[in-house]
């Protein structure tokens, strides 16, 4: 693995981006990794009542909704005029998978149709690429000139994914682990529902939790007894709803009970990535996928040996449930202690606000910025949407 350091973005070209993977309607305009507009048409009140992303809806909204976004985000980014948009804007990229393809499909519809309006060339964009590299982005007033030091960590941890990446350059990519079922974020959005909570669910569980005990009852840590970096949220899922049931069998869900609940589910979700992490980082050789045993960690700390330095130097958090505070939390608390059993200083880079772990358009924008020598020569026609697209494969047009 290379030790070469990056200066980031030297090129400075002005992208209009257009997500439409999921229940989002977003349109952004960057300028290098400088947000110049990033507007979000949400459809969380079309989807809430039916617990989930209903496609169909997606695609109608998505179809309603984008063209006053494209318009929005060139007027917040001023370049609402034609002479403009000829002369800033550089590239459309458009996000092509993976996703919901009724709801692709829009935003690669009027990707095509902008760019051959504007007569530019278009970039096919990876949603969860670009969910990695979002603790990137910079706000419009600073230009972010860091170096980065490869190799990178990547958390991608969603509603729709939950995936650890190795980021050995940008676009060079190694999925180490991701779950083999339900996402972290689904698992939360479910418990929500069951609590009656509304969709999607996880910021809510957040709160509540801060209020509860995690403690009352337990829940099982899965996928502990496999040497691998996988997770799956899915025995979880069906825990929490026997352990919900089992409770109001018992009692009313009062308030505090509800609250002891969604502390009692994040804390084993969370736990869950955290396990993993740690086997990620006290891994000693990754290429070798030779893996620490449960219990390494444990006996590091009692014996107090130096845990092997490897060698990740960054970590990047990504996807809606980077948002939680907790979870950044019990990364750093991780990486606190590895560095007292390495001597090694691992940083946590996160999106520099909140709304840019969720679903936007910035990240797809900012992640053409890389792509766009290599896939200069697309063919807008080739260009297709690709619902199970997976990080390190790349998509038939680039
Ligand atoms: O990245 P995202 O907007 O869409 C996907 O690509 O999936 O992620 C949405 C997910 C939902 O499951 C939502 O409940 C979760 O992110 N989420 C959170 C928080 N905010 C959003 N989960 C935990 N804590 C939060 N604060
Ligand atoms: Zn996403």
């Amino acid at each position: 693995m290379g030790k070469d350091k990056k200066m980031i973005l030297a090129a400075k070209k002005t992208i209009l981006a257009i997500d439409t993977s999921c229940d989002d309607t977003s349109v952004a305009v960057l300028e290098g990794n400088r947000v110049l507009a990033n507007v979000v048409a949400s459809q969380t009140a079309i989807h809430q009542q039916y617990g989930g992303v209903f496609p169909t809806l997606a695609k109608q909204a998505h179809q309603e909704n984008i063209e006053a976004c494209v318009q929005l985000a060139l007027q917040r980014a001023g370049l609402s005029n034609k002479l403009k948009i000829r002369d800033h804007i550089d590239a459309v990229a458009v996000t092509v998978g993976p996703g919901l393809a009724p709801a692709l499909e829009v935003g690669i519809k009027h990707a095509k149709k902008l760019a051959k309006q504007w007569q530019l060339p278009i970039i096919a964009i990876n949603h969860i690429e670009a969910h990695a590299l979002s603790p990137l982005l910079s706000p419009k007033t600073k230009r972010q000139n860091r170096e980065i030091d490869f190799p990178v960590l990547a958390l991608v941890i969603s509603g729709g994914h939950s995936e650890f990446i190795l980021i050995k350059q940008i676009g060079n990519y190694q999925r180490l682990g991701w779950t083999v079922d339900d996402s972290a974020g689904e698992c939360l959005d479910k418990v929500g529902r069951m609590l009656d909570l509304g969709y999607p669910a996880g910021a809510i569980l957040e709160k509540l939790a801060k209020k509860g005990n995690p403690n009352l009852w337990s829940l099982p840590l899965a996928m502990t007894s496999v040497d691998n970096f996988n997770l799956s949220f899915s025995g979880l899922k069906t825990a929490s709803s026997q352990l919900i049931n089992q409770v109001k069998k018992q009692k009313q869900l009062d308030g505090q009970t509800v609250c002891d609940l969604a502390a009692t589910v994040q804390q084993q979700v969370f736990s869950q990535i955290i396990y993993k992490l740690e086997r990620i980082l006290f891994s000693p050789d990754l290429s070798k996928k030779v893996y620490p045993k449960a219990q390494l960690i444990k006996k590091i700390k009692q014996q107090k040996t130096k845990a092997a330095v490897t060698d990740i130097n960054e970590i990047w958090l990504g996807g809606g449930v980077a948002a939680n505070i907790t979870l950044r939390t019990s990364i750093r608390q991780t990486l606190k202690t590895y560095q007292k059993l390495s001597g090694k200083k691992i940083k946590l880079h996160l999106p520099y606000h909140k709304k840019f772990c969720a679903d936007n358009a910035a990240m797809i924008a900012l992640t053409a910025q890389f792509s766009s020598e290599q896939s200069k020569n697309t063919n807008a026609q080739l260009i297709d949407r690709q619902a199970n697209l997976k990080i390190g494969t790349f998509c038939q047009a680039c």
